[in-house]
């Protein structure tokens, strides 16, 4: 197997634990053990309640498209954090090359040493780890990937310095490289429009994007989405998690209401059936009560 980009080890990451994930990957049907190292830059998976966390629904979806029998040759990551989906990508699908991304360097490094450690006996071909702002190393390098698979943050990043602070459910909006319409912008879609836009140019002929959203906008928005950016959707997976990070992602979309007359919708963890808005949601939050919020994997196509 070709290696490019990050020669990492474990020595040359800080402050970092250990976690055992096997009960994760056994809890979806993946016979596997796997340890991986985590830090404060990689996104935080709790064990103890893997039914609200992010990975546990991306594993979903990719199940379905394996059990769809689709082939993946190529496999870009986007976006990787502590480098599960990849592990979990490469476990089901067996691709020839697998490129994960991010755009925290201690991410990738971690992510990296993770994926290496866990490999058994599907190794790919090549496998490089490419630090850069969504698929854009990707477009750079030719690459082009049969499914790019991404979770990306929502909130704008409103700190000093996002590498250092950065946690995971922020992005940096002066990165921006293409205007956002003001639609995306208001519902806090603008990562998920530029991310959709630019993975179009790193996807082969009859490649795929599969992208974890949150669903809190309008369902029109959500349509518009997609439709603006050229590509036809269809939903793999559905469901309702607690809220990650709820004091920074409430307090990101309750701003957003206020700032741009727009609503999203949250529930109570309790009571799935009606919907609040954000600050509704970020009120009942700070006097202790666990809000949700549905979200859907989506898996799109080009075209045109
Ligand atoms: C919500 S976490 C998802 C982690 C992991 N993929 C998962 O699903 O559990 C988002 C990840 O995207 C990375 N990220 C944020 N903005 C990015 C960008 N513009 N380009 C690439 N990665 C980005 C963050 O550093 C973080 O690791």
């Amino acid at each position: 197997m070709q290696t490019v980009a990050l020669q990492s080890t474990k020595k040359q990451v800080s402050k970092t634990i250990e976690l055992d994930i096997t009960p994760l990957f056994r809890k979806m049907g993946i016979r596997k053990h796997a340890k991986i190292i985590c830090n404060k830059h990689t996104y935080p998976l709790n064990l103890a309640d893997l039914k609200n966390e992010w990975i546990y629904f991306a594993i979903k979806g990719f199940q379905k498209l394996k059990a769809e029998k689709q082939k993946f040759k190529t496999i870009a990551i986007i976006g990787t954090g502590s480098g599960i989906d990849a592990i979990a990508a490469n476990e089901l699908f067996h691709p020839e090359t697998l490129v994960i991304t991010d755009i925290h360097q201690q991410a990738l490094k971690i992510a990296s040493v993770n994926f290496l450690n866990n490999l058994g006996s599907h190794k790919p071909k090549e496998f490089l780890a490419l630090k850069g702002n969504l698929c854009d190393l990707l477009i750079q390098q030719k690459i082009k990937a049969d499914l790019i698979y991404a979770n990306l943050p929502n909130i704008p990043f409103q700190g000093k310095d996002i590498l250092e602070d950065i946690y995971t459910s922020t992005f940096f909006e002066e990165w921006e490289q293409q205007t956002v319409p003001a639609v995306f912008r208001e519902h806090l879609l603008e990562l998920q429009y530029q991310f959709l836009k630019n993975a179009k140019k790193a996807l082969a002929p009859k490649g795929k994007i599969l992208v974890s959203v949150g669903t809190r906008v309008p369902e029109k928005t959500l349509v518009k989405l997609f439709e603006k950016t050229g590509l036809r959707h269809s939903t793999l997976v559905t469901g309702l998690k607690l809220q990650s990070q709820a004091d920074e992602v409430l307090s990101g979309y309750a701003q957003a209401e206020r700032k741009f007359g727009v609503r999203f919708k949250f529930y109570k963890y309790s009571d799935q059936k009606r919907s609040i808005t954000a600050t509704q949601a970020l009120k009942l939050h700070q006097q202790g009560v666990p809000i949700g919020h549905t979200l859907r994997l989506i898996i799109t196509e080009r075209v045109n």
